[in-house]
């Protein structure tokens, strides 16, 4: 389908071209980028700050809301120093070339990990490893060819399924002086205990573990984070050009980013929420006959037929109001794939509208092969 540019949104619906759409794509698993607190701690900000800082965190951009926010959420996800940064993409630069500066010149990652990892450890200078997908063993086994300290890099939760990546594993084939770097942007904000994440969700803690996220995604705002132990964090902080010369986030938008953050502390229900949504939408997925995962990530990969086919069905889908993504996203599990994600702000009923629409639409487009699971490939 044709990249038709969004004129409206809220949470769960798009407009465009005059018609309003319910959407079944994106990140913005709480519905906070549409928050009404949210959206009014932006425009008072804007009235104080401006809109752009201007200028980097080490000269005159530090606004105040830039080191309110790192304090708030490196406290929040129990890390003893974090480092806040433009996005998510340069969160991950900004770890490796703090790493590359204590003398890591190794990046192990997962085959299907984000692009953002990989490019992160080229333009680190690192040397690069593939890893089998979720596969600790084969980490192992690649750790054991290494004369010298590596960094295993991987999603937490995978941007393009859903995975949960196998973190207590990797971190057991740690070496001595090895780390481990999850990339928590799908987990933040929506696993564990009020939002703290993958790694608070499977109770993982570790000096050798480094955690960077997006503030753009479960917390609707714009910003990155890099969190973990001090020596690698002030590594990056001291030593990464992707952070010491860039404009950080805008300072409206990180103020919004503290109000999103006050909310996951008090909305008791939010995560509620949520959790219906996706336990809703794995039902509904597999009475039509598609296998889903049963964790509790936001995000289901799958095939239905060839790809002429869901050319077909997504076309028929939007053609009765239903966005249901067909992408090309790279390191998906198919080189063409529906991710559905659903969010705290999708009600029963809409999913059961999407449900029904989607039984619609697959009898009227018979599959020539059977609807495939990510993990059935
Ligand atoms: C796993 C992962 N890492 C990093 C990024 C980059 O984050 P940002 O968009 O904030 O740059 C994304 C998506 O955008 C992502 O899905």
């Amino acid at each position: 389908m044709p990249n038709i540019p969004t004129d409206s949104c809220d949470a769960t619906t798009i407009t465009r071209e005059g018609r309003s759409y319910l959407s079944f794509g994106g990140c913005n698993y709480l519905g906070l980028a549409h928050h009404p607190r949210v959206v009014r701690a932006v425009q008072d900000a804007a009235t104080v700050y401006g809109l752009s800082s201007s200028a980097s965190r080490e000269t005159t951009g530090n606004a105040r809301p830039h080191a309110q926010l790192e304090s708030e959420l490196t406290s929040f996800c129990d890390h003893e120093a974090g480092l806040l940064v433009p996005d998510g993409y340069t969160a991950n630069l900004a770890a490796l070339q703090g790493l590359e500066h204590l003398d890591i010149k190794h990046a192990l990652i997962d085959a299907r990990a984000h692009a953002s990892l990989k490019d992160a450890a080229r333009l680190a200078g690192m040397e690069i490893h593939l890893y089998e997908h979720l596969d600790p063993e084969d980490a192992q086994r690649v750790i054991g060819l290494l004369d010298s300290p590596c960094v295993i890099l991987t999603d937490s939760v995978f941007t393009t399924n859903g995975d949960l990546a196998p973190a207590r594993d990797l971190l057991g084939v740690l070496r001595e002086r090895d780390w481990l770097l999850l990339d928590d942007c799908h987990g933040f904000a929506v696993l564990g205990n009020q939002g703290r994440g993958m790694p608070n969700a499977v109770r993982l803690k570790s000096d050798r573990l480094i955690v960077t996220t997006t503030l753009a995604k479960g917390l609707g705002c714009a910003g990155g984070i890099v969190m973990g132990p001090s020596v690698p964090v002030e590594s990056a902080r001291a030593n990464s050009i992707a952070y010491r010369c860039t404009t950080p986030a805008s300072p409206p938008l990180v103020s919004g980013g503290l109000e999103a953050l006050r909310i996951l502390r008090e909305d008791k229900n939010i995560h509620e929420r949520i959790a219906k949504a996706i336990s809703l939408t794995r039902a509904t997925l597999r009475a039509s006959g598609i296998e889903s995962h049963d964790h509790d990530s936001a995000i289901f990969a799958f095939t239905l037929g060839d790809l002429e086919q869901m050319r077909q069905i997504e076309q028929s889908m939007y053609e009765r109001g239903i966005i249901l993504p067909l992408m090309d996203y790279p390191n998906g599990p198919a080189p063409m794939y529906f991710r559905l994600s659903v969010n705290a702000s999708h009600t029963r009923e809409q999913i059961e509208f999407f449900g029904d629409t989607l039984n619609e639409v697959l009898a009227l487009h018979p599959l020539r092969e059977t609807p495939s699971h990510e993990h059935a490939q």
